[in-house]
């Protein structure tokens, strides 16, 4: 039995937010500790630690270690804390967990408390919010573990993990509570460019937990799925709007038309923190545009000429109508979606 992955936790002393460096995997498990603001939203921004729920914990966790740092008990105090907050909730735009989690710690923040005491609220929502993380991603995994038979090949998109939140993952809860019922699943990993994500996270945390896992490039999943190699896919989600489209990692519109060809059932796993009522459809929901370089010379490769344009959106939105059904730690719902 493996140890469980924990990707964003207090350090042992609680002085600092302790993370796994997701930059580093699959060749190197290294940790990192974030003490101060710049510290926070550099990791964030460089996908250092990422994912949806993962970034909502962090940020939050974030928050109070950053607020600690970066501020004295001055008459200034309430107005460096919103500034921090609000570098923190803007690190990147499309998961609406970062923006949710930093929003709820917020609210609870007293504009006429003291220093100390608001440092402590923000500590006490923090810790909330990793433990109710773990919790969602335990109840996902036990709702989907119903969609998954024994014998069934699963394929995925993306990094939703462990690797991913501050549990056992979204997409991969299902798999991993399957799994240890002793049933037999079997992942294709997608590997997922332009970062990879698939191929050194999500194929890195299966073989740990000896989940046979086999990485395809992007551009084989149609085939796979024509060869009736693939039973479901599942994937995890950035935002879901509230008419049931998702925003997930580039690409995963993809999956979703593949698998509607197919005839394959194409599933979504998130948190109800995932799930952003005030956006009324996929067409509002902002898609983090990231640096050509990720595109052009990925690992320090150059693999495109300087000369040409490079497009690089971080995240798709697949529209409802491919969704079959959006796994969450509340049950499972089947559109047509309305969630308010
Ligand atoms: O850019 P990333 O690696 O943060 O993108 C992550 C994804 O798209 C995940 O699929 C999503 O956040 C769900 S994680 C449980």
């Amino acid at each position: 039995m493996t140890s469980p992955i924990e990707a964003v936790r207090w350090s042992p002393d609680a002085s600092a937010v302790r993370i796994i460096d997701q930059r580093r995997l699959p060749e190197h498990y290294v940790e990192r500790d974030l003490r101060t603001l710049d510290e926070v939203v550099e990791a964030i921004q460089t996908l250092s630690v990422r994912g949806a729920p993962a970034i909502g914990v962090c940020g939050a966790m974030g928050l109070a270690v950053a607020a600690e740092a970066g501020t004295s008990a001055s008459p200034s105090f309430h107005a460096d804390l919103r500034r921090i907050a609000l570098a923190i909730r803007e690190a990147r735009p499309t998961a609406v967990n970062l923006a949710w989690a930093v929003d709820r710690v917020m609210a609870l923040v007293d504009a006429a408390a003291d220093r100390d005491t608001v440092l402590a609220v923000l500590r006490r929502e923090a810790t909330r919010i990793l433990d109710e993380d773990r919790a969602m991603c335990r109840a996902i995994g036990e709702h989907g573990s119903a969609l998954i038979a024994d014998g069934a090949r699963v394929l995925t998109h993306c990094n939703a993990g462990a690797l991913a939140t501050g549990g056992m993952g979204t997409a991969l809860a299902p798999v991993y509570v399957a799994h240890g019922r002793g049933l037999r699943v079997a992942v294709f990993a997608d590997e997922t460019r332009p970062l990879l994500q698939g191929s050194r996270l999500t194929a890195w945390e299966l073989a740990r937990a000896g989940v046979p896992v086999t990485v395809i490039s992007d551009n084989m999943a149609a085939s796979v799925m024509r060869s009736g190699h693939v039973d479901l896919c599942i994937v995890g989600a950035d935002r879901i709007a509230a008419n049931g489209d998702v925003a997930n990692k580039i690409g995963t519109y993809g999956v979703a038309v593949l698998a509607r060809h197919h005839g394959i059932p194409f599933y979504v796993a998130a948190p109800t923190s995932t799930i952003d009522p005030a956006t009324a459809t996929g067409a509002d929901i902002v898609i983090e545009q990231r640096a050509a370089e990720e595109v052009a010379v990925p690992f320090g490769v150059r693999i495109a000429p300087v000369d040409a344009s490079i497009h690089n959106p971080a995240f798709d939105v697949t529209p409802a109508e491919l969704v079959t059904a959006i796994v969450t730690d509340t049950g499972i719902f089947r559109g047509p979606y309305r969630f308010t």
